[in-house]
């Protein structure tokens, strides 16, 4: 299993997707968000690309049905329901909704990477389960980290290199591609205090001095929540091995694998 890692998630192409299992990471806040908001009984969530395709999906769809959430600039976007703080995600709030998501760079990540054959997000918090569904499929794997206005995050790429600590067994085999050879590094170097490294990093900076200290603390529990978001007809919905199964009889190309 070959594993390629993209350091920013706004040069991705359809080539360098399909046929593969991809990850998207964006640590703060929009994985971990995800994550929680399935864990927390939602029935799906449908990552919006951009402003527009949120308000055309959202037009689409029956008014009492869904919530609108998302940020910019961190804060909530006028007019939403829902920031994008995990911490707002609560069962009471998302039980059995449709929740339509849209933020600056992770839904944006997650859109570009829409080609994949599995498409999964991933974060500190579901870390383990993300590796284990990665080995099941066997296929070749990318990671994206979702990084912010096309620059690195280094959370992104911490969490990166802790997935691929588990992919590897903590042992970096002998050819690897660059990026992942750096995120295996980093994390070798900081992943004793992941806390401790998610406070230095540049977004984490950002959401402190907005008030979303708690957000950073959640956003580094490692394995707390082994949900698994897992896209299928344009959103993300809680990964169910059996409904996965019945896909895999209709895909070509994992027939093609088998
Ligand atoms: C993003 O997608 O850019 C982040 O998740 C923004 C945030 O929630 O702070």
């Amino acid at each position: 299993m070959k594993v390629e890692v993209f350091l920013t998630g706004n040069t991705l192409t359809e080539e360098d997707v399909k046929g593969h299992t991809v990850i998207v990471i964006d640590v703060l806040r929009t994985s971990s968000t995800i994550v929680t908001a399935l864990s927390n009984g939602a029935r799906a969530v449908v990552p919006a690309a951009d402003m527009a395709e949120a308000g055309k999906i959202a037009a689409n769809l029956d008014q009492s049905s869904f919530l609108m959430g998302g940020e910019r600039g961190g804060d909530k976007i006028e007019g939403y329901h829902l920031g994008n703080s995990p911490l707002e995600y609560t069962p009471d709030v998302v039980e059995d909704k449709t929740l339509i998501l849209n933020t600056t760079n992770g839904t944006a990540a997650i859109a570009n990477a829409r080609a994949a054959e599995h498409l999964v997000v991933g974060c500190f918090l579901n870390a383990r389960r993300v590796v284990d569904f990665a080995r099941e499929q066997g296929l070749d794997v990318v990671i994206v980290c979702a990084g912010w206005r096309n620059r690195i995050a280094l959370e992104d790429t911490l969490c990166a290199g802790l997935l691929l600590h588990l992919l590897w067994d903590g042992q970096e085999p002998a050819h690897v591609s660059d990026s992942a050879h750096i995120a295996f590094t980093l994390y070798r170097h900081d992943g004793n205090d992941l806390f401790a490294a998610l406070r230095r990093c540049n977004h984490a900076q950002r959401l402190y001095e907005q008030g979303f200290a708690d957000d950073v603390a959640y956003c580094a529990r490692v394995d707390y929540l082994p949900v698994l978001p897992y896209f299928e007809e344009s959103r993300l919905v809680r990964y169910d091995p059996a409904r996965a199964e019945s896909a895999l009889s209709e895909s070509p190309a994992l027939r093609a694998r088998d």
